[in-house]
């Protein structure tokens, strides 16, 4: 069994960290964990609802407790997937930055847009036109994942089994 630490992904919305995230917990045999989902069951409601209810501070408060949680448990390592807007907070760039591995799943905006299309459950895309919606946060954002990440991975031509190797390679 390879003796990695826990490995943190983070990008925009549709980069496959989801995906990734699963494939790498079953090739490392370790527990997966998707901030968005932990924040839901802690919530006891969707993402949705808590935007609307509490807005999009409300949503980032949350996940922000969570990520502490979820680092500051005494735990096996892990494999956790991050929300996209994770980076937005200073104090969570903090928090990832103590990591020892914390890869960037990079996407193109052409290829966020395509993987993103199906979704319903994304409120940001709901507002405008997505297109716009992506490019403006991948400007804004880019740079925060490059600040906070160790190991960058393409994600765009490849498969999410290469990916998934790729990153594998990395550890
Ligand atoms: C968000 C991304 C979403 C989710 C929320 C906000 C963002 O996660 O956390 O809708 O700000 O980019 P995914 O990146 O898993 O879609």
């Amino acid at each position: 069994m390879i003796n990695a630490p826990t490995i943190i992904l983070v990008g925009p919305m549709g980069a496959g960290k989801t995906t990734i995230g699963r494939l790498l917990s079953q090739q490392l045999d370790r527990e997966f964990f998707d901030s968005d989902r932990v924040i839901e069951e802690n919530a006891g409601a969707d993402i949705p609802w808590i935007f609307e209810k509490e807005g999009e501070e409300g949503f980032r408060r949350r996940e922000t407790q969570t990520l502490e949680a979820m680092l500051s448990e005494e735990q096996l390592p892990i494999v956790l997937a991050t929300g996209g807007g994770i980076v937005m907070m200073e104090e969570n760039r903090e928090m990832l930055k103590q990591q020892p591995l914390v890869v960037y799943l990079f996407a193109s905006v052409a290829q966020q847009l395509q993987r993103t299309s199906k979704s319903n459950n994304r409120p940001l895309l709901k507002q405008g036109d997505p297109k716009e919606t992506l490019t403006r946060l991948f400007a804004i954002r880019d740079p925060l994942y490059r600040e906070v990440a160790s190991v960058i991975v393409e994600t765009d031509s490849r498969h999410p089994k290469t990916v998934a190797n790729k990153v594998m390679d990395a550890i």
